[in-house]
């Protein structure tokens, strides 16, 4: 188990876990930045239970303090046709304790699981979901913050015409490919990512 000594104490690193490891932890309450606190303690739940969900949690005593999710696409975009990858759902830490190192080491722990290495793995970034008002950040340091957090696990961005992501030229699509995808799958992802060419 991975441990990180900070200004505010011990935080632990788990994962991938089941939903009877996440069920007995507190959920600390500013966790709320995409749901309340109590609805997102729920979504890692669900997200726990599925065939390839994927959770991580930081943890301090016996509260979760930050998590970070993985799991296949919707069904409602075009990321869902691609046969081996999964979306980076959400990653969030609790404002009580960010600025500390902890996104940045829950994700180098997470990918240290070598399931993640058999898929292409994308986050689509959406500014309307970041926190801007309580980083104090402008949309484009949001922006170049998220590009390097995510850049530190081997993401990178990739342009698209995803409809999404186009609505503003802040939001952005990263990808990490696994170090055992094929040439068959990076072709099937290429050829989601420009798919208004296919009518051309
Ligand atoms: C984005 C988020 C996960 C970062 O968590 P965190 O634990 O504070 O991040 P870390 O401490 O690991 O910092 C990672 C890097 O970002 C920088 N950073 C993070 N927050 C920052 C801020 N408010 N101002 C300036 N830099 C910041 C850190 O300095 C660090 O950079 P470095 O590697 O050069 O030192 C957190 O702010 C959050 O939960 N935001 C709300 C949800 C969200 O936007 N999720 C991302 C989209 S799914």
């Amino acid at each position: 188990m991975a441990i990180l000594a900070t200004p505010k104490g011990q935080v632990e690193f788990l994962g991938p876990l089941i939903r009877e490891s996440i069920e007995p932890l507190d959920m600390n309450k500013n966790l709320n930045n995409f749901r309340r606190a109590s609805r997102q303690k729920e979504a890692l739940l669900q997200v726990s239970d599925l065939p390839e969900g994927i959770v991580y949690v930081a943890k301090h005593a016996n509260e979760i303090i930050g998590y970070v999710l993985f799991q296949h696409p919707s069904e409602f975009g075009r990321w869902n046709k691609h046969p081996r990858l999964l979306e980076l759902g959400a990653i969030e830490i609790s404002r009580d304790w960010k600025c500390m190192g902890i996104a940045s080491k829950l994700l180098h722990e997470a990918f240290k699981n070598p399931e993640l290495e058999e898929y292409i793995v994308i986050t689509t970034e959406f500014y309307w979901h970041w926190d801007l008002e309580g980083s104090g950040l402008s949309v484009w340091q949001y922006q170049r913050m998220l590009k390097k957090l995510f850049g530190s696990v081997g993401f990178k961005r990739r342009h698209t015409d995803d409809p999404e992501i186009l609505e503003h030229s802040a939001n952005m699509l990263m990808v990490r490919f696994g170090k055992t995808i094929t040439d068959v799958h990076l072709k099937a992802f290429e050829d989601l990512t420009y798919q208004a060419s296919i009518f051309v």
